[in-house]
């Protein structure tokens, strides 16, 4: 079969996002986060406190880390060292799913199950030393209320997680239980930040003239240094990190697929911007326009992110790799010309979620700025969307070249690999 070249172009310019939108985007983004510092409960991103601010660079000594923002959850035991320099002594990680054996993050498990398998991750790191006083730095990347650097509230799960017993719950005190139960009490855990807060705190604490950190991957979210709070309950300086959790930013215009996948997600209405950006989402919506080229009413829900760069990168004649990836997913042999429709598709779906986070990251260099001149500044990233994926990374940059012309030149994103594992160390050592 041959797609039919207008459903194929009117479906393309539904993934489109020009200029004009995008500028909407950022304005109204900056809207946002005026209104949410007035009063968060009015902006549609929940603006959470993080009670810290940028490191000062010179934080030493040995922390644990523990990293749990994704299905994979990771234990680091680092030694800071002072002057932006760090080393990793031990790492352990292990998926909270595997498929056909254990799940810790589906309706049907619970709390102790998720937290107890946490807790055997924090026994291997320590290699089952009982003594020595250690304390953890733990980075939950999950919406969750704070009124200190150590106690956070899980709001919500979002990333389709679904374990019972959490939402609502202080997630240290979860980990505490699970830490007791295992017979391990000299491991404490002294602060919880967002993997956003994170890279903020690990980028500054190499570089200079870093004040937003980000996260691109399976989900999305960015935190910014806000200097305006200050709370006597906080660490570090400059002011207080807030973590956006704009992930839940509304002011934009879903497409039809982005109102369909929501309609049908664990949690229709919560987090519209990251189910149009992330790499959770993004081969969701992809799946979705296949299915649409091919007529077909269903969702092709087996795609990866994974799928979708490797379809971008094919520049093979006959684009092997992506009839390969057809038929092994999707279950069609299609011609060469609709194999190409298929890439260019995947291409849509990528360049118009970069160029919708890089107006997200002009609306908070234009809130930083004010009424003054844009600061040279790096936005630190993180995640395997801005890693990975094919055309992020220069959309990105031409997204910020129009948008802010001449100035765009002040402003670039820098790769911090790894800052959720050692922004969550730093942040023990600052609070400790
Ligand atoms: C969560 C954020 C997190 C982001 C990236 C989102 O789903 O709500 O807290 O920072 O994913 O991991």
């Amino acid at each position: 079969m041959a797609f039919d070249e207008m459903k194929f172009q009117s479906v393309i310019s539904e993934f489109s996002a020009t200029t004009e939108m995008l500028r909407e985007v950022a304005t109204n983004f900056r809207k946002d986060l005026q209104i949410g510092l007035k009063d968060p409960k009015s902006s549609s991103m929940r603006m959470l406190k993080s009670y810290v601010g940028l490191p000062e660079g010179n934080e030493k000594g040995e922390f644990l880390a523990l990293d749990f923002g994704g299905t994979n959850v990771r234990v680091l035991r680092y030694r800071l060292e002072g002057e932006g320099q760090s080393k990793i002594i031990r790492h352990v990680a292990e998926p909270l799913i595997i498929a056909g054996k254990y799940d810790y993050v589906g309706k049907g498990s619970t709390q102790e199950q998720m937290f107890d398998f946490i807790a055997k991750l924090i026994d291997d790191t320590i290699e089952g030393e009982h003594e020595t006083k250690f304390y953890l730095g733990h980075t939950f990347s999950f919406p969750s209320a704070q009124d200190d650097l150590n106690n956070a509230k899980l709001i919500i799960w979002t990333k389709e997680f679904a374990t019972a017993g959490v939402e609502g719950e202080v997630v240290n005190d979860l980990l505490l239980a699970a830490l007791k139960r295992r017979g391990i009490e000299n491991v404490i855990p002294v602060a919880v930040i967002n993997d956003t807060v994170a890279v903020l705190l690990s980028a500054a604490y190499k570089n200079s003239d870093v004040f937003t950190g980000s996260i691109y991957a399976t989900g999305h979210n960015t935190c910014y240094l806000e200097p305006s709070i200050h709370d006597p309950k906080g660490f570090g300086k400059g002011g207080m990190i807030l973590n956006l959790e704009c992930g839940n930013f509304m002011n934009l215009t879903p497409n039809r697929f982005d109102r369909a996948f929501d309609r049908k997600s664990e949690k229709p209405g919560e987090q519209r911007f990251e189910k149009m950006v992330s790499g959770r989402y993004m081969c969701e919506l992809f799946g979705m326009a296949i299915a649409e080229l091919l007529d077909e009413d269903k969702h092709y829900d087996n795609l990866t992110s994974v799928d979708m760069s490797m379809i971008i990168s094919d520049v093979s004649e006959n684009l092997e790799k992506v009839s390969e990836i057809v038929s092994n997913k999707i279950g069609h042999h299609l011609e060469v010309a609709d194999l190409k429709k298929i890439q260019d598709l995947a291409a849509a779906v990528v360049i118009r979620s970069a160029r919708l986070v890089a107006a997200s990251y002009v609306g908070i260099i234009w809130q930083r700025a004010g009424e003054g001149e844009i600061q040279p500044q790096h936005v630190a990233v993180d995640g395997s969307v801005y890693e990975k994926m094919p055309l992020v990374q220069e959309n990105i940059n031409r997204a910020f070249e129009e948008l802010l012309g001449e100035d765009a030149k002040k402003v670039d994103t820098i790769l911090d690999n790894g800052g959720s594992g050692l922004g969550a160390a730093i942040a023990a050592a600052m609070a400790v």
